[in-house]
C-alpha cells in the first residue's frame, strides 16, 4: 500500500525534520515503497480523509504540531491507520522531560537530579540546591532548542528567559562531569552506544546539526560498560512504555563511572548527522534497510 512520510510540521524542530524526512523517503523509494512526502499533520488528515495511504511513517519532531507527542498518535489509532514509533502515552510522556524523569524515579532508574521551575520558584535556590553548573531546559523541546548551561549566578536569569520563550513548563537539572552518550533502540534491541565528543562545551544545537567537527565513537564504551548502557536503555525505554524505535539519551559521570538518564526520543532524528542512523550501519545495518525495519514493524 501506500506510505505516507510525515515531516516538517510546525514544531521548533521543522528544519530538522524535513531533512530526516527527505532521507526516509529516499530510502523506502529506492526499497520500493510506494513512499511519498507529507508536511504536517493538516496535510495528512487531508490526505487519509481522501484514502490516499494505508500507513504512516512518522518523521515529525518535537510537540505543537510536532508528531512526536501523542497528538498525532491519537488521531491515527482513531482512524485506524497504522503508523511508526511509540504509541499514545509513552509519545506524551516521553516529550515531557520532567515526567519522564519521575516515571524513571519511580522504577528506581537513575537520572540527574532537577527541580522543576513552577511559576514563583526561586531559581537561585533551586541552582543552589542542585550545584552550579546546571542546565535550564523547556520540558518540552528537541534538539536542545532553549536549552542552556548556566555556569554562574548571573546567567540564570538569562537562562530561564529563553527556556521561558517556548511557553511549557521548565526545569533545572544537574550537570553530569563526564561523557554524553546515546542508544538507539530498534524493535527489542539496543543498538551499540554511541559516545558522543563536540568540541565545544557541550553537544548543543549546533554540534548536533551544523558543526562537522563534533566526533562520534561506537560503540562507546567497551565491555561490561557497553553492556550495562544497552541494558539501562533498554529498561528505561520499556518503563517510559515505548516500543518501535527511539533513542535514549544518557550522561556517564566520569568520576563514579554511574550511567543517568536524561530523555527518550520518540522519533530521532534521521539527518546525515543523526545518531540512530550510525549506529545501526555499526551492525551493519544500512540507512535502507534501517528505514525498512521500522516500517515493517507496521505491517500486519
Ligand atoms: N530531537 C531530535 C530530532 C533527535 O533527538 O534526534
Ligand atoms: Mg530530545
Amino acid at each position: 500500500g501506500r506510505v505516507a512520510v510525515l515531516m516538517g510540521g510546525t514544531s521548533s524542530e521543522r528544519e530538522v525534520s524535513l531533512d530526516s524526512g527527505r532521507n526516509v523517503l529516499e530510502a523506502l523509494q529506492a526499497r520500493g515503497v510506494d513512499a511519498h512526502a507529507v508536511d504536517g499533520i493538516p496535510a495528512l488528515v487531508d490526505a487519509l480523509v481522501h484514502g490516499q495511504f494505508d500507513r504512516v511513517f512518522n518523521i515529525l519532531h518535537g510537540n505543537r504540531g510536532g508528531g512526536e507527542d501523542g497528538v498525532l498518535q491519537g488521531l491515527l489509532e482513531a482512524l485506524e491507520v497504522p503508523y511508526t514509533g511509540c504509541g499514545v502515552l509513552a509519545s506524551a510522556l516521553t516529550m515531557d522531560k520532567i515526567r519522564t524523569k519521575q516515571v524513571w524515579l519511580s522504577a528506581g532508574l537513575p537520572t540527574p537530579k532537577f527541580v522543576r521551575l513552577s511559576p514563583g520558584e526561586d531559581v537561585r535556590a533551586a541552582a543552589l540546591q542542585l550545584g552550579l553548573p546546571v542546565f535550564v531546559k523547556p520540558s518540552s523541546e528537541g534538539s536542545s532548542v532553549g536549552v542552556a548551561r548556566v555556569t554562574d549566578d548571573a546567567g540564570i536569569e538569562e537562562a530561564i528567559r529563553v527556556a521561558r520563550a517556548y511557553g511549557g513548563e521548565m526545569l533545572m537539572e544537574q550537570m553530569v562531569v563526564g561523557d554524553e552518550l546515546t542508544v538507539g533502540i530498534l524493535g527489542d534491541v539496543a543498538l551499540p552506544s554511541i559516545r558522543i565528543v563536540p568540541k565545544g562545551e557541550w553537544y548543543d544545537y549546533n554540534a548536533k546539526y551544523i558543526a562537522d567537527d563534533t566526533q562520534y565513537l561506537c560503540p562507546g564504551l567497551q565491555g561490561d560498560d557497553e553492556i550495562a548502557i544497552r541494558q539501562l536503555a533498554l529498561d528505561a525505554f520499556r518503563a517510559a512504555g515505548c516500543s518501535s524505535w527511539g533513542r535514549v539519551d544518557v550522561m556517564r559521570d566520569r568520576a563514579s563511572g554511574a550511567l543517568l538518564l536524561l530523555e527518550v526520543n520518540t522519533a530521532p532524528g534521521m539527518t546525515s548527522h543523526s545518531l540512530v542512523p550510525k549506529a545501526a550501519g555499526q551492525r551493519g545495518v544500512s540507512f535502507q534497510e534501517l528505514c525498512w525495519r521500522i516500517l515493517e514493524q507496521t505491517l500486519p
